[in-house]
Parts: C-alpha cells; structure tokens; sequence
C-alpha cells in the first residue's frame, strides 16, 4: 500500500470519528436539555405518580373512560384553585364530580396517611405540568397548612368552584415554556417558527407595531374570534387571507402562555393577564350563534 492511499484512508477515518463523536454530543446535549426542561420539583414527582396514581388515572394521564376521570388536560385542574385539589388529594372524597364534560359518581382515597407534605407537594407538581399540562409548582409548606386546616372538600365546591387556578402562581419561565408549544401547535405555520410571518400574506408578530400599540383586549379577541378585515402591519396591509378562530383545543390557560410568550418573545411588551377576563371570551366564543353550527362546545377551563 501506497503512503499516500494509507494518508487518504487515515484522513476518512479521522473525519468519520469526528462526525460520529459530533453528533453524539449533539445527541447527548438535546437529551440534557430535555431532561433539565422538567424542573426538578416536577420529575421527583414521578416515581410517586407511577406508584400511588397511575394503577387509576394511567401512565398517559387520561384516566379509564366512565370510571376514572382524566388529569392531562383536565379542565378540573384550572378551573379549581391549588388549596382545592391539595384538600381532595389530603383528605379524599365521595361523591359526584365532572370532569371533561364527564360525569363520574365515585369516591377517592384520602392520601393524608401515605404521602409526606413533600410528596404530596411533587406529585401533585407533577400532575400539574406532567403530559401537555401547565400549572404551578406547589411547596410542602403549602401542604402542610391544608393538612392542618384538616377540611375535606364539600360536593358544592367539587360541582360548582368559586376560583379557578391563579395565574399569578405558574412561574414563568414554565408559562413561557407552554407558549412556545402552543405557538408552535397553533400558530407557526401561518405566522412561521421565529414569528416573522410572511410579507402581505401572514403579518408578522415579531416587532410588530400592531402587538405594540393595540389595546391587548383587542388582540385577545383578534385571537380568539379569527380576523378578516383589512389591517396594518408594519406599513404592510394586509387583507387577502382570514385568521381562523382559535381552536376549542387551546384551553383558556393555553391562550395565556402564548399571549405571554408572544409578549415577551416576539413584540416585547408591558402586559397583564386576565385569565377571568379570557375565560369571559372565550365563553362569547364558544356561545356565539356561528360557533355551534360548526362545533360542539368543547370542555374548557
Ligand atoms: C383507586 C383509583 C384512584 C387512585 C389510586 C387515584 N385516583 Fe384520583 N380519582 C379517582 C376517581 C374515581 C376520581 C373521581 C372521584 C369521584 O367521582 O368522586 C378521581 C379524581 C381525581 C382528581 C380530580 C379530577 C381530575 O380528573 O382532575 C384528581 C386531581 C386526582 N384524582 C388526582 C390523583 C392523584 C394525584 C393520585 C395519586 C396520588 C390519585 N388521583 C390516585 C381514582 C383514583
Ligand atoms: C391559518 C393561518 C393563521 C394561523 C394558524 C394563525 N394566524 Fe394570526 N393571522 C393570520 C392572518 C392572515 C392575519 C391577518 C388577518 C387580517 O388581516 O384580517 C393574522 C393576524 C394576527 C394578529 C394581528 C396582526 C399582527 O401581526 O400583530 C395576531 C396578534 C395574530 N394573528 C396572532 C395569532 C396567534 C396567537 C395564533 C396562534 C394561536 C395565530 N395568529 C394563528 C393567519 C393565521
């Protein structure tokens, strides 16, 4: 064998070493970055959701059809406020309950005696963010005073809540990880991955001055009603296409974290969330007299 064959082998090799070892790192880092997504208070939560939860609700969180409600995306859990599930979870309950639209007729456990205010506190964090779910990291301290209150939850507070859950307290940076996927599922393909939309076909909503200067009312309801009249966006009119309403899928709380996401992503912006005042739209939606020809009215929180 030549040198110079042997030189030309050697370098293959060393470049196909290379490729193999780049993207090995580049698989190991995506796996990390996956795994560090979960927050720590989350993923504790899971041994103990597979051990005292999943033999009822299931790995998948959607339960058993007519006898065990759902958890991944289950209205229950927003239109209820923490210190509610805390007291069902603590202290159990008989009776009915509606979840989904569903109607179930059944009892649950007291977990007061198997669970510390620690695992309580992550599993219910886990039921919480687990699946496509969003809500708020609960500590052991919070559990604790519940437990010590040492009030079961009343059928009148199962069937009709007074609070829904708090926007206040989902941390942010999970609020924003949420937007990213709604906005992904829901809104890239017209308005693309990094929100610059496409020139007089799909207005931007990065550093759109739309974003900045409409009351966010108006975009709440340019969101949730869909848009088809002319508008102006960054000097561009834009008039050809329609924006559809938002799918009954996108729960209030979804709507939420993409509003967020796309005000502190995209047009950054001063802002407050009403989640009382989205549930208020997006009830005209559902209500509206168009909605219903096309749709039933889903479950929502
Ligand atoms: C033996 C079966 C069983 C086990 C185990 C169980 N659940 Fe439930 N769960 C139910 C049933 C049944 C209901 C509905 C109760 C009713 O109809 O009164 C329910 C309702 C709920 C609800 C309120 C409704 C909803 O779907 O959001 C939550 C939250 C919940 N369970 C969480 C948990 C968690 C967390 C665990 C584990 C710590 C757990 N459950 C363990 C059967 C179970
Ligand atoms: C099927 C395509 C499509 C989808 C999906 C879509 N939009 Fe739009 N969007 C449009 C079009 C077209 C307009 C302009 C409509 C007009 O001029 O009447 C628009 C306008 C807007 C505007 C106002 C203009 C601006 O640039 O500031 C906002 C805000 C907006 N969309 C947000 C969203 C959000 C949030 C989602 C996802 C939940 C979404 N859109 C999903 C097509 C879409």
């Amino acid at each position: 064998m030549s040198m110079e064959l042997w030189g030309r082998k050697y370098v293959v090799l060393v470049v196909v070493v290379l490729l193999l070892v780049g993207f090995g790192i580049l698989a190991i880092s995506e796996f990390f970055q996956h795994k560090s997504a979960i927050p720590a208070a989350v993923q504790a939560g899971e041994p103990l959701y597979t051990t005292y939860c999943a033999s009822c609700h299931k790995s998948h969180g959607r339960g058993i059809p007519g006898e065990v409600p759902p958890l991944a995306n289950a209205d229950y859990l927003r239109t209820h406020p923490v210190e509610h599930l805390i007291r069902l979870l603590l202290f159990g309950y008989k009776g009915r309950m509606v979840v989904n639209n569903e109607e179930y007729q059944s009892f649950h456990q007291p977990f007061a005696q198997f669970l510390t205010d620690q695992q309580l506190a992550q599993v219910m964090s886990y039921v919480y963010n687990a699946w496509t779910n969003l809500g708020p990291i609960i500590s052991a301290d919070t559990v604790a005073f519940y437990r010590q209150q040492g009030q079961p939850v009343t059928t009148a507070e199962v069937l009709e809540p007074q609070k829904g859950l708090d926007i206040e307290q989902i941390p942010r940076d999970l609020l924003l990880k949420h937007g990213q996927k709604v906005y992904r599922w829901y809104c890239r393909n017209c308005h693309g991955l990094d929100g610059k939309g496409r020139p007089s076909v799909y207005p931007p909503l990065k550093n759109s001055d739309y974003l900045a200067q409409q009351p966010i009312d108006t975009i709440i309801h340019n969101v949730v009603f869909g848009l088809q009249r002319p508008i102006k966006v960054n000097g561009v009119v834009y008039q050809g296409r329609r924006m559809p309403p938002l799918s009954p899928k996108v729960s209030d709380l979804d709507l939420a974290a993409v509003l967020a996401y796309i005000f502190v992503e995209m047009t950054p912006r001063n802002f407050t969330l009403d989640l009382r005042k989205i549930r208020w739209i997006r009830k005209q939606q559902f209500e509206s007299p168009g909605y219903r020809k096309v749709t039933k009215r889903p479950s929502n929180g």
